[in-house]
């Protein structure tokens, strides 16, 4: 496209400040705003900008809102039953190598302020192993019980991207196959600024974010991951979010489930902790499944009841999902079909006199999607209640509720129930917290069955336990 072309464009979109700066701009910041101008989707941004000017607040009839049918923890026999009978169709799915792992990690992590990818965190309480690592492993191990050539697709976003594939050729991508690991970028967008104009983060560069974890769904398109997946046979994507320390990537019993019920996407759910607990909830709304996040859950709904007298919004949704291969696909094939979600953000920008802003205040609005949005179109959807410090200990910032401190204690909790299981004595103080430091590689155990068959007796338990398979080759 030619300069008068892009002039026109951006004129016709009320951008043209973009170029204010573009007689002083050098020949490669010019080709650099030049690249980063047409790959923006203006179209798109032209509705989202006047979706935001023109937004009015939203109304939802709360009364309308049913609580989700959940499949509970087993307690009952026949529970039990139909738990083994999942456990062994999600097995043999995962054996018959029709389940990806899919990671998505393309977030900036602005609350953990760590210089580069939430992934690359050292976060294993004793010899610091990273995120990533521990999910490399537990694919590992899964691979190993079942035999089979698992696939992990790893989302990523622009500023991230290099840096997230240096991370693993450095550690020799923890000792999976190269070629089993894919890597690509979500789309980004620009931010604008209450006016509905693109901010500018320096004179040559639009201030831009990664379209929301929702945006998996372009990425796994644009990057022909969906294609790969459907030529190879991979019908099922176990989708986790990257902060999840302890998720259980390709639960079978999850996916057995949802292909009993022939389901096109799943949750895992978990009761909230209180009512107001800031997680999103699983609900039925419209006759279809979709998650309530907790900010537009007003205080004097929090609390409300279904029929039977249960509270309606418990269902705590803790971003783990299954999503059918084709299913994803389809809510692309037309453009993007989930929402754009409007966030308000401190976002730095050059203002008019080229001086660059840090701002205190929220000046930036960014767009977003949702991967749960996803479930409205969704024809059959299960809800798989599990045990929540079994499953879920999200990283979002260094202290605090969810954080590197509580994760890392959860994540040593767990080791120390399982090592409990297998007949050792732990050590605990009056919190419940266990007083000594813990990490076991998932490639020694990824579950208290793993670590029954092993001989634990000569471990002192009076001391950090550190538990490996081998010596390894990577850093
Ligand atoms: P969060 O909503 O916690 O965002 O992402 P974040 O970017 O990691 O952290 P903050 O809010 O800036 O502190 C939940 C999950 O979704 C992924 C993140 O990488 C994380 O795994 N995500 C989020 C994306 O992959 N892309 C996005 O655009 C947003």
């Amino acid at each position: 496209m030619n300069i008068d072309k892009i002039k026109n464009k951006l004129r016709n979109y009320n951008q043209e400040h973009v170029l204010k700066w573009w007689e002083q701009l050098g020949d490669i910041q010019r080709k650099e705003l030049l690249q980063d101008i047409e790959s923006i989707d203006f179209e798109l941004m032209g509705k989202l900008v006047n979706q935001y000017i023109g937004r009015k607040e939203i109304s939802i009839s709360f009364d309308d809102i049913k609580s989700p049918e959940i499949i509970k923890i087993p307690g009952a026999e026949s529970e039990i039953l139909r738990q083994k009978e999942a456990r062994e169709i999600g097995e043999q799915c995962i054996r018959n190598g029709k389940a990806a792992c899919f990671v998505v990690a393309g977030g900036q992590g602005t609350r953990l302020g760590f210089e580069g990818p939430k992934g690359a965190y050292p976060i294993g309480p004793i010899f610091g192993s990273s995120i990533f690592q521990f999910h490399a492993e537990k694919i590992l191990k899964a691979q190993q019980k079942y035999n089979a050539r698992l696939m992990w697709y790893i989302m990523t976003s622009k500023p991230l991207h290099e840096q997230t594939i240096e991370f693993f050729e450095d550690n020799k991508y923890f000792g999976m196959n190269k070629d089993q690991v894919r890597f690509f970028s979500q789309r980004m967008l620009p931010a604008i600024d209450k006016h509905g104009k693109f901010l500018m983060s320096s004179k040559h560069e639009i201030s831009k974010s990664p379209d929301g974890h929702g945006g998996a769904l372009f990425a796994l398109r644009d990057s022909g991951a969906i294609d790969e997946m459907q030529k190879m046979g991979i019908e099922y994507i176990s989708y986790f979010q990257i902060d999840n320390l302890i998720v259980k990537v390709l639960d079978p019993v999850f996916i057995g489930n949802h292909l009993k019920a022939g389901a096109q996407m799943s949750n895992k759910v978990t009761p909230k902790i209180t009512p107001s607990e800031k997680v999103g909830a699983v609900v039925i709304m419209d006759k279809k499944y979709a998650v309530i996040e907790y900010s537009d859950l007003p205080k004097e709904h929090m609390s409300d009841k279904d029929k039977d007298g249960s509270l309606k919004f418990n269902a705590g949704s803790i971003a783990i999902h299954i999503l059918n291969t084709e299913f994803a696909k389809s809510l692309t094939e037309e453009g993007m079909k989930l929402p754009y979600h409007i966030a308000e953000k401190n976002i730095p920008y050059v203002d008019n006199s080229g001086e660059h802003i840090k701002p205190k205040d929220k000046n930036g609005i960014k767009f977003e999607t949702f991967i749960f949005d996803a479930l409205k179109f969704a024809e059959n959807v299960i809800n798989m209640e599990v045990i929540r410090k079994d499953e879920f200990s999200p990283i979002k910032s260094l202290r605090g509720a969810d954080s590197v401190e509580s994760g890392r204690q959860l994540y040593i909790n767990r080791c120390a129930r399982w090592l409990m299981e297998a007949g050792l004595n732990i050590p605990f103080d009056k919190k419940g917290n266990v007083k000594i430091k813990i990490e076991i590689s998932p490639l020694f155990a990824n579950s208290p069955d793993d670590l029954q068959r092993k001989n634990l007796s000569p471990i002192d338990t009076t001391e950090d336990i550190y538990l490996v398979l081998k010596i390894r080759n990577f850093k």
